[in-house]
């Protein structure tokens, strides 16, 4: 990675006819070398923001440069500079794999003995030599896209362009093609721009990742910094009952769930009140960064390397005689990471809905 800049866009915007906002002022470099991600759910602007990039639609206002050049001013050029698999499979079912990719490479005006040459390694890369002869239409899903991807990189381009590479493909045929997006980065020098709703995905594959909700750039870091902004890992224990505290070891106090006094209020209160005293000593542990009492005798804690705070939380709970019914430890996610900065969750289903929308869509057109 030199860390050239080969994507800059400054104060991008689309509005659509209709008034949409779709990309709102939005300012990034990608770095060349990199795999660099736009994650966001449905609707949050990415197709809009590669469609401006790849010189399709023309922003409303701000600036972006692809390889130094303005797209608005130097379109031609900057389309010979990158290649772009749009989200839905673009290539001709009846035609074999091998003439799809020689007639992408002849739009291309390459001369034909490189071409052949070309196709033949392209085939290899994505390991579609054995079906390269069969007519595209007995393909899996996963094989398309493949093939999808081999064919943007029939020229060569320096910088790649993938919108929502994986969509609706199975999680083994998702691994696969990360493998092919990594191999064309690291064998062919291709820098990637990749558009995507899985987390997972972009915390796997990118090396930096820039997360996008309404138009906005709302965080971009690599996934590890993003992760770890958030403060720590996060621990959730469930006592059995919270007392005795404070203090005395084993003092005589009832369980939180069968309260003496009278009825069932002042016991709750009580015993919310025995886990707050429990929550301020556990605040005070090593590696402990925040402590929340949560309903339910549920305890909430943000620590430093979960794995080791966990146990000395457990045996300070033992040392106080509190039993312990479950413990969880969680490590963020970059769910957690959109959560924090949206208010909501960014789950992988709501890609999945999307895609069967999309899918019985395509079905009534088709009839
Ligand atoms: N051609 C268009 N005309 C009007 N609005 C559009 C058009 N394309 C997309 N939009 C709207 O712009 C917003 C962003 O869409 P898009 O860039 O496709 O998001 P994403 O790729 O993140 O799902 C959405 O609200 C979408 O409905
Ligand atoms: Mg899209």
């Amino acid at each position: 990675m030199t860390g050239e800049a080969i994507v800059e866009t400054e104060e991008l915007t689309k509005r659509y006819a209709g008034g949409t906002l779709a990309v709102d002022r939005v300012s990034f470099q990608v770095k060349a070398g990199e795999v660099f991600g736009f994650l966001g759910p449905n609707g949050a602007g990415k197709t809009t923001t590669i469609m401006m990039l790849t010189t399709l639609i023309r922003p409303t206002s701000g600036r972006a440069t692809v390889c130094g050049r303005d797209v608005v001013a130097s379109p031609h050029w900057v389309r010979q500079q990158l290649g772009y698999v749009s989200q839905d499979v673009a290539v001709d079912e009846s035609l074999t794999g091998w003439e799809n990719l020689y007639l992408q490479g002849r739009l291309y005006h390459l001369e034909p003995a490189v071409l052949r040459q070309r196709v033949g390694e392209l085939l290899a890369t994505v390991e579609l030599e054995e079906p390269a002869h069969r007519p595209v239409a007995t393909y899996s899903g996963g094989m398309r896209k493949r093939l999808d991807i081999a064919a943007g990189l029939i020229h060569r381009p320096r910088l790649l362009f993938l919108d929502e590479p994986t969509l609706g493909l199975d999680i083994q045929t998702r691994s696969r093609i990360w493998e092919y997006i990594r191999r064309m980065r690291d064998e062919h020098g291709v820098t990637v721009f990749l558009t995507t709703h899985y987390m997972e995905e972009a915390d796997r594959l990118c090396d930096r990742v820039a997360i996008i909700d309404h138009g906005r750039i709302v965080a971009l870091d690599t996934p590890a910094a993003l992760k770890q902004a958030l403060g720590g890992d996060l621990v959730t224990i469930r006592l059995a009952h919270p007392g005795p505290v404070p203090g005395g070891v084993g003092g005589g106090r009832p369980p939180l769930d069968r309260p003496a006094g009278d009825g069932q209020q002042a016991g709750h209160e009580a015993g919310h009140e025995a886990l707050k005293a429990l929550a301020a000593e556990m605040a005070r542990l090593p590696l402990v960064e925040s402590v929340q009492p949560g309903a339910d005798s549920t305890v909430q804690l943000v620590v430093r390397e979960g794995e080791r705070a966990t146990p000395v939380l457990l045996d300070f709970l033992s040392s106080r005689r509190v039993r312990v019914e479950s413990v969880a430890l969680k490590r963020p996610t970059l769910d957690d990471v959109f959560l924090r900065y949206t208010g909501r969750q960014l789950r992988d289903d709501e890609g999945a809905a999307a895609y069967h929308r999309m899918a019985r869509a395509v079905r009534r057109v088709r009839g």
